[in-house]
């Protein structure tokens, strides 16, 4: 093991990802154990999110109630289409804790996601699973400074830009 670097906002881990070409989606349905601490009846990519806060939202800043509907596509920094979550946009929103995989790496639709500005620490998990992902941005956490989990967005993903 190597020893990780301490926590450092320098230099910022930023990866810009575009794709200009639209890729058919594809829905599937996974039957993948969700963690059984969160209702298994609810909508998977409810589930995701709220794996998600369990673990990188340790001060309780998002406020993902769950209400009646569990209309989890008018929650904060969260966009949808046809009822899939396509955005998470959590920028500068005071997240601290860890991005654990197989929370939001489960939303098979997503192609946006914003983490910026945030305490998130750790690893970053294997996004591979993200086929759809279009946009990435995790500059300004304390992320382990380990690329290889991105090794395969940034090789299957055209980038017509990339910041780092
Ligand atoms: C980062 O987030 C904090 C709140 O957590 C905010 O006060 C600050 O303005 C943000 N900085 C940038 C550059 O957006
Ligand atoms: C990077 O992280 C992955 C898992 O997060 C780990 O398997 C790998 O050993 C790490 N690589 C380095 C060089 O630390
Ligand atoms: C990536 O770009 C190359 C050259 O611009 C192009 O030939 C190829 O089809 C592109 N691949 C995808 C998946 O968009």
């Amino acid at each position: 093991m190597t020893p990780k670097t301490t926590p450092s906002l320098l230099p910022p881990l930023l990866l810009f990802l575009v794709v200009l070409l639209f890729s058919s989606s594809t829905t599937t349905i996974t039957t993948a154990q969700y963690p059984p601490v969160i209702n298994s009846l609810l909508p998977s990519d409810a589930v995701s999110l709220l794996s998600f806060k369990s673990k990188a939202d340790l001060n309780n800043k998002l406020l993902y109630a769950l209400n009646e509907r569990f209309d989890y596509c008018q929650w904060q920094g969260i966009k949808c289409a046809q009822g899939r979550v396509v955005r998470v946009v959590l920028q500068s929103f005071g997240l601290r804790g860890t991005f654990p995989s197989d929370t939001l790496t489960r939303l098979d639709q997503l192609r946006v996601l914003s983490l910026t500005n945030n305490s998130l620490a750790g690893p970053v998990p294997d996004l591979s699973p993200l086929f759809n992902l279009k946009s990435l941005f995790l500059n300004h956490n304390y992320f382990h400074r380990n690329f290889s989990s991105l090794y395969f967005v940034s090789s299957q993903i055209n980038r017509s830009r990339s910041l780092l």
